[in-house]
């Protein structure tokens, strides 16, 4: 993505992963609207690993649908790596979405009746890496998260732990720049969580990825560049010094 803006000067939010300003955004309409973000603020830098942190219902996973292009903001500016995506058309969010973002779910989201190699390989052939060069990737990818001897497992065969390696593995297949985690432990205990969060900050730190992670989980917080918090809808830390 651009540097620069089109006078051709560095765009100083260029360095920024992830900018934004005043968004907003409301469910249903009429009687029945809901703001479930009421203007808020927003940055990560490139690199960082970001926790973001609030109660059942603050925003959170509204906010990071609104960064990984799943959903619209209703009002409000947001860019990815100094590109606006609140100005696109929604039909281009997809092709964004695929060059840009990869996602970690809490319930895994892994296609059952398919291998972990092949759960892989899919995220890496819809970024256009061909047939046989994919499923290369997909098997180093997963020994690099520890499952060589089961890559051909399907996800019923793994333990809970195994498959959240095997959506690591898939998250961070073709090198996006910007992976988001929306509560990446919740199903799984104290010991496989913490190992699975270190994992997922080492292999993004090894790919330069930056990475948002939401979670409840107080175990995981040390991990953190930085932890950022939501209550109903609006961020409640301190602003940053960024432009
Ligand atoms: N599609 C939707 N239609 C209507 N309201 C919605 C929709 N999605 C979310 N909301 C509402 O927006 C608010 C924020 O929801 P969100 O899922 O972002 O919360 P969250 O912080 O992720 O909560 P949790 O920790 O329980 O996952 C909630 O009040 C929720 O009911
Ligand atoms: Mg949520």
């Amino acid at each position: 993505m651009s540097a620069t803006n089109t006078a051709g000067a560095i765009d100083p939010s260029a360095t920024l992963a992830v900018r934004a300003r005043g968004v907003r955004k409301v469910f249903g309409s009429g009687a029945l609207a809901y703001e479930a973000l009421r203007g808020v603020d927003f940055d990560v830098a490139q690199g960082e690993f970001m926790m973001l942190v609030g109660p059942s219902g603050s925003g959170k996973t509204t906010l990071l649908s609104i960064l990984g292009c799943v959903l619209t903001a209703t009002a409000g500016e947001v860019s990815l790596f100094g590109e606006r995506i609140d100005t696109r058309k929604e039909r281009d969010l997809p092709l964004i979405r695929r060059a840009l973002v990869g996602f970690v779910f809490q319930g895994h989201n892994l296609i059952a009746s398919l291998s972990a190699v092949d759960n892989v390989r899919l995220v890496l052939e819809a970024r256009g890496t061909p047939r046989r060069q994919s499923r290369a990737e997909a098997e180093e990818l997963l020994a690099r998260v520890g499952l060589a001897d089961k890559r051909w497992n399907r996800p019923g065969e793994l333990s809970g732990g195994q498959r959240q390696r095997v959506a690591i593995a898939r998250a961070v297949a073709g090198a996006p720049p910007l992976v988001l985690a929306d509560e990446p432990t919740a199903a799984l205990d104290a010991h496989a969580g913490l190992e699975a969060t270190e994992l997922l900050l080492e292999v993004c730190r090894e790919r330069g990825s930056t990475v948002v992670v939401v979670t409840h989980d107080n175990r995981i917080y040390h991990l953190a560049d930085r932890i950022v918090h939501i209550e109903d809808g609006h961020i409640i830390d301190a602003p940053q010094e960024t432009p």
